[in-house]
């Protein structure tokens, strides 16, 4: 019997505008698209990982207004259960979004319901926290409970994989709770509140550092070069990313780590764990939106094997499944 993932995290009202650049500040520019997706960082984990065929359950809130429904309704359609998503009086969280031709992006997130997300609620959904093979937070809900959840973790000896992010500093207490830390490059600078050379070495020696913090294992997530694996004494490893061309690259993260848990969960190694986790989030950056353009299993497969033919070992895991 599987042990569910549960994430515990925002569920948000991505609203997104298309347009050729981000704008400067204080500068007006004429966009081409406006779309609304399912979003929020939580979620958008908890419906990859779902849509990869794990079994997930969330805990979070959503809002008493018509985006709530419609969230929760886009939760339970990708197969996430959600028993532990709250509706609180109020607004849902919102994240307006604009995405630049290459797939960048810039995010301004409200956190609105999500911020209703306490330690007590946690504390009601302790039957399903204490039952899960491995527990997904990530920062867009309120520090106290992240900080909640990690002793929760620890207490039930549940590993523990924090999306660092929006980039915030964290304290050492916190870090040496948490089995996997996955940042990108900004948030590394704001946890480790110094800037590092770009590049491979300046990566291993960010890595580094985040271990002497005490977090057991750092994935850095590095854009369109890949990852970084750092674990202990153990060799670090740099998995790079598949060349796709990028059309939005709004929850990328996302996508990578519900790969990478997936991966983990299916009782794959750590390495090839990451490489379903670059597949996962490269095909994520060639559909526009969050949630919609989280692949399923047979489109990762059809993914790898295309790109790694008979390399592609990661299906190993797949007589697991
Ligand atoms: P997000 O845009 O969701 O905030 P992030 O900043 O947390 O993402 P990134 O490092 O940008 O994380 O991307 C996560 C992963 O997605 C990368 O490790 C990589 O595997 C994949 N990825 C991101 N951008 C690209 C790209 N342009 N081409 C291929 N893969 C990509
Ligand atoms: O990681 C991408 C997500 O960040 C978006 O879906 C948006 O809701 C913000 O939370």
């Amino acid at each position: 019997m599987q042990k569910p993932i549960v994430v515990v995290g925002s569920i948000n009202l991505d609203l997104v505008v298309g347009a050729d650049r981000i704008p400067q500040v204080g500068e007006t520019i004429i966009g081409h698209t406006f779309n609304t997706f399912h979003g929020g960082k939580g979620a958008n984990q908890a419906v990859a990982a779902a849509k990869l065929g794990y079994p997930v359950s969330m805990v979070g809130n959503v809002g008493n207004d018509a985006f709530g429904t419609q969230l929760r309704n886009g939760l339970e359609d990708a197969g996430v259960d959600s028993t532990y998503v709250n509706t609180v009086e109020g607004a849902s969280g919102v994240a307006l979004i604009t995405t630049g031709r290459g797939g960048e992006n810039n995010i301004v997130v409200v956190p609105g319901a999500n911020g209703h997300l306490t330690p007590e609620q946690l504390e009601k959904a302790a039957t399903i926290l204490e039952h899960a093979g491995l527990l997904l937070t990530q920062l867009e809900i309120p520090l106290e409970t992240v900080e909640y959840l990690a002793q929760f973790a620890e207490r039930h000896n549940i590993p523990l994989m924090l999306d660092p992010a929006p980039a915030r500093e964290l304290s050492g207490k916190l870090l040496r709770k948490v089995s996997w830390i996955t940042p990108n490059e900004t948030e590394t600078e704001k946890l480790l509140r110094t800037n590092f050379e770009n590049g491979d070495q300046g990566a291993y020696a960010a890595a580094e550092c985040l271990l002497d913090c005490g977090v057991k294992n750092v994935l850095l997530k590095l854009g369109s070069r890949g990852c970084l694996i750092a674990q202990g004494t153990l060799a670090k490893e740099r998995v790079p990313a598949f060349s796709v061309n990028a059309v939005d690259t709004t929850g990328a993260g996302d996508a990578f780590n519900a790969g990478f848990a997936v991966g983990l969960m299916r009782g794959s190694t750590v390495a090839r764990s990451a490489i379903f986790a670059c597949a996962v989030a490269a095909i994520s950056v060639t559909h526009h939106g969050a949630q919609p353009s989280m692949p399923t299993w047979a489109e990762v497969k059809a993914f790898v094997n295309n790109r790694l033919g008979s390399e592609a070992s990661f299906l190993a895991v797949e007589s697991k499944v």
